[in-house]
This record gives structure tokens, sequence and C-alpha cells, in this order.
């Protein structure tokens, strides 16, 4: 009932999952909390996430919660192996991933993952609801809704409902601020920068290193990029966001030229092909190339092996293209996530506060089952609060409180100057 590749990782992955949950105390304190109460009794779950030691983590916490839960992976490269052997040994949670499987798997994974008739998905990229509506829609019925953990697929989700084709509520973790604040800023920003580091070893000090989008991904990755002394260049198509970089004080200017000087280019923008030929023919000899956007086609890679005369790989995780004038440029794990497929993904500490959001939101399911719109749903503002205060007692951190009189000063109109 699971189709992984090597059973025999167990052990390994059991220690990484326990060091990841050293760093998850809001985790820990849901796992605490709902041991026994256990509100999401019987409930089954299908997970497409990315099958890494967090993501154990949460599928821990919502079988302590009493959930029935099953794995697939939502991206074929960032299945951490160990971690898939230890879920379903150690675990006894099946799961569907094995890192690097082809696009005919990764869709099987998915529809084994479908087979558990789930009464509520939770998804990282919005596949798994895609191939519900789009060939297993027999499953809908009855359903409770489903998840959604990253910006790529709250955009997919809205284009459903948008076209009324959205068969059942969704609820956008991603829209959370105790998620998009903290996991796709300084999540992304030190694993992006993690995988880059780890992929290729080069010094960042001193080098011209170019972001594309400044959302809040493409914000973490400039800040980090800076804080490692690389001279950082930001793209835009956006006004605000682009004057939002210049005041930020990052230089702005259109990819075709930054991509002349960029030993570094990075694209975190949930668009299609915004590395373009166009760039590609104009970018410096040994130029890097990432990206950290949920898909895989923010790099138009098929230009790019056109423009080639030939590939070759230096290291895990890159290929070097060698152009007919004898550039080469660098590409590295195959346009995929870099920061899951070249490095682990974001840390436990802000994973931490994503998957409490996840569990906190398959409750509300739960509880409001039948009463929620097919539509794409926040999460409540007391939940976020609430996760925002568990992780500051985690660490310790006391804040002031409003007194009676600054309340009701907030609270009146009459009093000015
Ligand atoms: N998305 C980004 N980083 C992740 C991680 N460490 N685990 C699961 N999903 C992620």
């Amino acid at each position: 009932m699971s189709d992984i590749s090597d059973r025999s990782l167990a052990d390994a992955g059991v220690k990484r999952i326990d060091w990841a949950l050293q760093e998850m105390p809001v985790m820990r304190s849901l796992m605490e909390r709902y041991a026994d109460s256990r509100p999401l009794q019987d409930v089954r779950i299908s997970g497409c996430l990315h099958i890494t030691t967090e993501t154990a983590n949460l599928a821990r916490a919502l079988k302590v919660a009493g959930a029935d839960v099953v794995l697939c992976a939502s991206n074929p490269l960032s299945t951490q192996d160990d971690v898939a052997a230890a879920l379903v040994e150690e675990y006894q949670i099946p799961v569907f991933a094995i890192r690097g499987e082809s696009s005919d798997v990764y869709y099987q994974h998915i529809h084994a993952a479908l087979d558990h008739l789930p009464m509520i998905t939770m998804d990282d990229g919005a596949d798994l609801v895609s191939e519900l509506h789009k060939s297993r829609s027999e499953l809908l019925q009855g359903m409770m809704g489903g998840t959604e953990e990253t910006t790529t697929g709250v955009i997919r989700l809205r284009a459903m409902a948008k076209e009324r084709a959205l068969k059942l509520p969704v609820i956008a973790v991603n829209d959370a601020m105790t998620k998009h604040f903290f996991d796709n800023r300084y999540g992304t920003g030190q694993s992006a920068l993690d995988g880059i580091i780890r992929a290729t070893n080069i010094l960042l000090a001193g080098k011209t290193f170019t972001v594309v989008g400044y959302g809040w991904c493409g914000r973490g990755i400039a800040m980090r990029a800076r804080g490692h002394g690389a001279h950082v260049i930001v793209t835009e198509v956006d006004a605000l966001r682009a004057l939002e970089a210049s005041m930020d004080g990052y230089q702005v200017m259109p990819l075709s030229e930054a991509a002349k000087q960029s030993d570094f280019i990075i694209s975190a923008t949930g668009d299609k092909h915004v590395i373009d030929r166009e760039h590609m023919r104009v970018m410096k000899d040994g130029c890097v190339l990432a990206n950290s956007g949920h898909f895989n086609v923010e790099i138009n890679i098929p230009a790019l092996q056109a423009l080639s005369v030939s590939q070759s790989s230096p290291r895990e995780n890159v290929v070097e293209y060698t152009l007919e004038d004898g550039r080469t440029l660098r590409l590295l794990a195959e346009g995929r996530l870099v920061n899951l497929a070249a490095a682990e993904g974001h840390p436990s500490a802000v994973m931490d506060m994503s998957f409490a959001n996840q569990v906190l939101a398959a409750i509300h399911l739960v509880d409001n089952k039948g009463k929620l719109d097919n539509a794409v749903h926040g999460v409540a503002a007391e939940i976020d609060h609430e996760i925002a205060q568990l992780k500051l007692e985690a660490m310790d951190i006391q804040i002031d409180q409003l007194t009676d009189e600054q309340q009701r000063y907030l609270a009146s109109w009459q009093e000015g100057t």
C-alpha cells in the first residue's frame, strides 16, 4: 500500500524527522492538545506535499489527532527517500513518492492518494485537487474540502473558482500571515540560497545576483543574497513591487539588461518562461540559473536546450549547457524548486507555523462540514493570532499589552490633537 524507493532508509529518516520536530514547538503543542480529543478521528486525508522531515511531522500530528493519512509527492524531485521510508515503516503512514520519479509515476502516485477516498485533500500546488476535478470527480461527493499550501496553488484554485469549476471549499493556508510572511520570505530566503550554495559551492560575495520577481519569496531571496555580499538586482513587472525593491536598496532594471551582468539569476514569479531565450542570448558566460517557483516552467528549458550544442553534468544538480558561441549556462536542479531539489526545503522552524495552519485548517473543515461554499477561503484571523502567540511563547518572547486607556483611545474618534 505504498510506493517508495528503499524501506531500509527508515532509521535515518526517523532520526532526521525527530531532529526537525525539535524546531517545531507549535506542532508539538498541537499534538499534545489533540492527542485525547482527536478532532480528526477517522477523517481520511490525502496529502500531496513535499515529502520532507517537516511534512512527516505534519502527518504525525494529523494522525495523533485521529486522521487516516496517506501522502504523495507534490514535486518529482523534492522527496526525501529516507523520510518516505520512515513514514511507512515507523509511523504506518502510506506514501507514494520516489525522488526522481517520472511524470507518469508522479501522476500514478497522485491517483494512488486519491484511491484513499479522501474526505480532505491537502495540496501544495493544487495538482491533487486538479486531478480530482479532471478525472475523479465522483469522489467529490461528500468531501469536506481541501487545503492549499502555496501561492501557485491558490492562484490555480482562484482560477477554478472564477470559472465556477471548483466543487469543494478550499482553505488557502498560504494566505495566512503566519504562513507567507515567514515561510515564503524567511523560509525561501534561506533555503533557496542553501540550494544554490550546495549545488555550486560558488562564493556569492562580490557577485551579481538577479532575483526575478519581488513577491514574498523574491524579497526573502534578495535579502539573503545581499547578506552574502552579492550585488543584488531585482526585476519586476509590477510597478509597486519594483518601487519597493528600489527603496529596499536594490537595483531595478529589465531582465534583458540584468542578464548581461548577472552571475546568478533566480526566478520566483509563479509564471511561465520568465527567464527566456532572449535573455539567454545575452547572458554572461558561466551564469547560474535557478528557479524557486513551484513549477519548472519559469526558465524556458526547451529554449536553453535548443540554443545549446552540448550538455554536461559537472556536479550533482548542475547541468552545464554550452552554446554555439562557446558560452556556458549552468542550470540547477532541472529548473525545479532549487530549495527542495538541491537542499532540504525550508527550515523546520518556519514550516512549524505553515503546518500548524494546515492542522487547524483541517479541523476547521471538519467543524464546518457542509457549511462552507465551494470557494477559496482564507484562514480565520483567530487561527493566525493563535499560531503567532504559540510561536512567541515557544521562543520565550514576551510582548506588551494595550492599556485600557489605549484601547479606549483606539476605539474612539473624538480625541484629536
Ligand atoms: N515547502 C518548502 N519547504 C518545505 C519543507 N521543508 N517541507 C515541506 N514543504 C516545503
